[in-house]
């Protein structure tokens, strides 16, 4: 099992607001400004139109934030770069791991579940710095099945444990699983073991997601995905009651060398107290394209509707929350750049 952390490693920072009510209107502007280019087969500008958006509505927010997950280093991305300080600069003093399009292929193919996504947590030094390694294994479920597994048991024990936990057999779990030429002995795994597959071709955080959400009818997210998604994912599970596990991944033993010069261990399983040091995490995710987590942007003659979803870990609440954004009220670099 996962390593829970002493109580003295935990970062904390008194927060007397839910800023998730606030991040929203972060990750609702992101998927409105990214969401003119669904299907336009250009993840680039799609993901920049997303960045500019939300980086100009977090820069109004009262905090004291730090970029911890963002666009890339400081020389790669001119705005929401890893080591940012955004906000007003008084407290709270928060972490920020943030996805302004999660999922750009999936965004610019016009395909289900690309994502606008935000997480803060409170104290700095509260998210894991995954800057060192791009990929992780992970293995998560919803809060049904919390405390059943472990990442470091084959997949087939770990199915069964998990099928107890839900009073379900392993016939009718569901594992979502990247479809990957990487994954192809894990599928064969969990085939083996009797479970039903849903591959997807990206989108791992909306994959956690779906786990912990009722109504997916999906179990368990399973394989290898990107460092910075076990993070933003650790944190929506924090609030709904859902576990991942993780371990780092190296594409080849340079990748490896490098990070362990860092100082990363590769044995080290990291639970979502790992992840996410802090029990205070805000989460919010605004649907781009319509998918089985939420509904996707509709744009409609003066107007457009957004639905996302907002969840505190400190309090559990978790929202859904179905917007109506009126042009007429809006800049235009909100909204981002209506053409055509
Ligand atoms: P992007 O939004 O950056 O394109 O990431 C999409 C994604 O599918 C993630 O959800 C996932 O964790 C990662 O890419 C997997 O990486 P890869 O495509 O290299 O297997």
């Amino acid at each position: 099992m996962a390593r829970p952390l002493p109580a003295t490693e935990s970062v904390s920072a008194e927060i007397s607001r839910n800023l998730a009510l606030e991040l929203v209107r972060v990750t609702e502007a992101g998927a409105l400004a990214s969401a003119r280019w669904m299907g336009r087969g250009d993840k680039n500008r799609a993901d920049g139109a997303a960045v500019e958006a939300m980086r100009l509505s977090l820069g109004k927010i009262e905090m004291d934030g730090l970029v911890v997950i963002g666009e890339g280093e400081k020389d790669e991305a001119p705005m929401l770069y890893i080591g940012e300080r955004i906000g007003t600069g008084v407290p709270p003093p928060v972490d920020i791991a943030v996805d302004p399009v999660e999922g750009t292929t999936l965004l610019s193919k016009g395909l289900p579940n690309a994502l606008s996504v935000i997480a803060m947590a409170g104290g700095h030094g509260s998210l894991y710095d995954a800057k060192h390694v791009a990929y992780m294994h992970k293995l998560a479920t919803g809060a049904d099945a919390a405390g059943s597994f472990n990442i470091e048991d084959p997949i087939g024990v770990n199915l069964q444990r998990i099928a107890r936990a839900k009073r379900m057999r392993v016939s009718a779990l569901t594992v979502v699983i990247l479809d990957r030429p990487r994954h192809e002995g894990l599928i064969k795994e969990i085939r083996d073991a009797g479970a039903r597959i849903k591959l997807i071709s990206d989108g791992d955080v909306a994959g956690a997601l779906m786990t912990a959400i009722e109504g997916t009818g999906l179990d368990v997210l399973a394989g290898i995905g990107g460092a910075t998604e076990a993070v933003l994912s650790a944190c929506a599970l924090k609030s709904l009651g859902g576990e991942i596990q993780c371990k780092l991944y190296a594409r080849n033993p340079e990748e490896k060398a490098s990070a362990e010069a860092a100082g990363a261990d590769f044995d080290e399983v990291l639970g979502i107290d790992d992840l996410v040091r802090s029990d205070d995490v805000f989460f919010a995710a605004t649907g781009i394209t319509d998918g089985e987590v939420l509904s996707g942007v509709k744009y409609h003659m003066n107007w457009a509707e957004t639905e996302s979803l907002v969840t505190r870990s400190r309090s559990g609440t978790v929202r859904r929350i179905h917007a109506r954004h009126h042009w007429g009220y809006k800049s235009r670099e909100w909204l981002g750049q209506p053409e055509g």
